[in-house]
């Protein structure tokens, strides 16, 4: 996975550097994406790129780059890099380099880069551990940015405290989603997941799996998760583009249910699987 594109160019990545000025390296002045590849191909690449755009309204930041741009950029790179595999595209774009100050103005060009990178494919079919930790991130956690200090020392937390995978975050005791993750729970034989909000990311798989509960019949509630549901779910699972979706079978060392993957996950995650495949 030696290749990558950086504004325009396809060159090997210890080539590829950026301005010490930039303001993505100054002020975490950028938004992210992370688009899971199965099988060489791009998984759900229109939504992905919505949510790349929102982002970069959501930061007032303008790019010339449309969805027919998008695809034949990332062809390219998954083609340099021979991918026939299970990968993930990672596309970072900063406000630019310019010279130090908060304020910013029209007319830098924004610094736009992709990489792609093996997915590693952490086995969840037993489960994993999280913790549950205050929400400690900003209020605008809709917009996938760069500026992911509070996720990673939640997820450092997590593993430092009993080796967890994930943190699970709630604010004004109601559960937003994981540092890394959205989040389901199976209550009173239903599904939920916290409504979509400014307290948390939008993610691709967890709008794939409320689809797929849909079109399976059962409902998907999406309403507000108090943490004491959480606390006495009969299941929880994580959903990622890099997890898919993932059960939490013990969360801060007490059993998630009977401590084992439930069925509700096991129909869900089939039905996900065989998705994957077919698309
Ligand atoms: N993160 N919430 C947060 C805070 C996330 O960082 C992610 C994904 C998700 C799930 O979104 P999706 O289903 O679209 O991957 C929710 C990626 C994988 C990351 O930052 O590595």
């Amino acid at each position: 996975m030696s290749t990558v594109y950086l504004n325009g160019r396809f060159i090997p990545l210890e080539q590829a550097t950026v301005s010490v000025l930039d303001r993505g390296f100054n002020f975490a002045d950028g938004v992210y994406e992370i688009i899971p590849v199965f099988l060489g191909k791009l998984f759900r690449l229109p939504e992905h790129l919505k949510r790349l755009d929102n982002s970069l309204s959501g930061i007032s930041l303008s790019l010339d780059y449309d969805g027919r741009k998008w695809r034949s950029v990332l062809d390219e790179l998954l083609n340099l890099n021979r991918v026939s595999g299970d990968s993930t595209v990672y596309i970072q774009v900063t406000r630019g380099a310019a010279e130090r100050n908060h304020f910013y103005q029209s007319g830098y060009t924004p610094t736009v880069f992709a990489m792609c990178k093996p997915l590693s494919g952490l086995d969840v079919s037993m489960g994993i551990s999280a913790i549950l930790h205050e929400d400690i991130r900003w209020e605008y956690c809709n917009i996938k940015s760069v500026a992911l200090l509070p996720n990673v020392l939640l997820k450092q937390y997590a593993r430092d405290k009993d080796g967890s995978h994930e943190a699970i975050l709630s604010r004004d005791g109601y559960v937003t989603e994981g540092a890394s993750s959205n989040v389901f729970i199976v209550l009173d034989n239903t599904v939920r997941t916290p409504p979509k909000s400014n307290r948390l990311l939008p993610g691709i798989t967890r709008d794939l799996v409320v689809e797929l509960i849909g079109k399976s019949g059962g409902p998907c509630l999406e309403v507000p998760v108090a943490e004491k549901e959480l606390l006495q779910a009969d299941e929880i699972w994580i959903t990622s583009s890099t997890l898919g979706i993932a059960p939490v079978v013990r969360l801060d060392g007490r059993p998630v249910g009977d401590g084992k993957p439930g069925p509700v996950w096991r129909d869900t995650n089939d039905r996900y699987q065989a998705f994957k495949t077919n698309n």
